[in-house]
């Protein structure tokens, strides 16, 4: 019997970029898709996206969209909160190894054991974590919302925050407010050298420093501005300043390259001078797979519906109590 090639057994991959590009775009038609992509992805993706946000942005705009598909440009705890959110709606991933230290830094296990040692604590867990964890949580934050978050918690109530140390000690600088932490930490943001940044601000001195909470204390104590992704971009845009260190994952340089063309952006490299400033979660996704996962319609985001129904809980209390 003649074997049968079909468009979903036999993808052809188009091999020039305006081709792969033109044939993202009828699929994206076809499947009736909406391509969501977080700041630090390729600036291909980014720009053939739907649209870019930060992690709290993204997790709005997946819960509110009308499109069937949701194709999610960024790491897995991204599209499983799109997923969570939007149960009855197909989240694609373009690479599912796309994952993040920070949920790594926190199996649910361990988890559940750190949080039995500090009973009637109330239980705030940062985006960057696994559904797992996110369901023995009392509420969810991102680094946009957190310090005004923990803000609203009533002040006779202790705290326990995960999975993030860095983000953690600042927000509760920035509150007041005393919070036992996880100690867990994103490999990238751990890599930038102080040493190099230094040297930035001596070749740059007009520059400001603008940085993402995830970063370590050393190098917030040398910044101007902390901000989530969103947030970083959004000062880059008003500031009045013409030059900016920036000091999280080197993605966010395109967005801020095309809305302010004339002002200067210098990324920070890690310690000893490697490129691991770059997520290498992150960047798994290509132009390439984002094409494949629309044309297959895998690899998608599936759960559990009774973890699934257990993480909304505190997803949908942070978006209440968001600003
Ligand atoms: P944002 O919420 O600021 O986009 O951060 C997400 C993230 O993973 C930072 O490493
Ligand atoms: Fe996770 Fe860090 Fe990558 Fe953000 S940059 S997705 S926190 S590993």
């Amino acid at each position: 019997m003649a074997a049968v090639s079909t468009e979903e057994t036999a993808p052809q991959v188009p091999r020039r970029k305006e081709e792969l590009q033109e044939a993202i775009n009828n699929l994206r038609q076809k499947r009736n898709a909406i391509i969501l992509a977080h700041y630090y992805q390729d600036p291909e993706i980014q720009d053939i996206s739907d649209y870019i946000g930060d992690s709290l942005e993204l997790a709005r705009k997946a819960s509110g969209t009308n499109a069937d598909v949701i194709v999610f440009c960024g790491v897995h705890f991204m599209a499983e909160t799109a997923k969570i959110l939007c149960p009855e709606k197909i989240v694609l991933l373009p690479d599912l190894d796309a994952g993040c230290t920070l949920a790594d830094d926190c199996p649910s296990e361990e988890f559940a054991k750190f949080k039995s040692k500090y009973p009637n604590h109330y239980v705030v867990s940062y985006i960057n974590c696994t559904a797992a964890v996110k369901a023995q949580s009392d509420l969810i934050c991102t680094s946009s919302n957190a310090v005004s978050l923990i803000n609203q918690i009533p002040p006779n109530k202790n705290i326990l925050f995960a999975p993030d140390r860095n983000l953690g000690r600042w927000v509760q600088k920035q509150s007041g407010r005393k919070l036992t932490v996880w100690p867990g930490s994103c490999i990238v943001h751990e890599t930038f050298s102080e040493e190099a940044l230094i040297k930035l601000k001596i070749k740059h001195p007009k520059a400001e420093v603008i940085a993402h909470p995830e970063c370590q204390e050393n190098l917030l104590e040398l910044s101007d501005f902390i901000g989530s992704t969103s947030k970083l971009l959004n000062y880059a845009e008003t500031s009045p300043s013409e030059e900016f260190i920036v000091v999280t994952e080197p993605g966010i340089l395109h967005q801020m390259r095309t809305k302010v063309p004339h002002k200067k952006f210098f990324d920070v490299p890690g310690i000893d001078g490697c490129s691991c400033n770059s997520c290498p979660y992150m960047r798994l996704n290509t132009l390439e797979k984002l094409w494949k996962c629309l044309h297959n319609m895998e690899p998608k985001i599936e759960m559990e519906k009774n973890l699934r129904e257990s993480a909304l809980l505190p997803i949908k209390r942070m978006l209440e109590l968001s600003p």
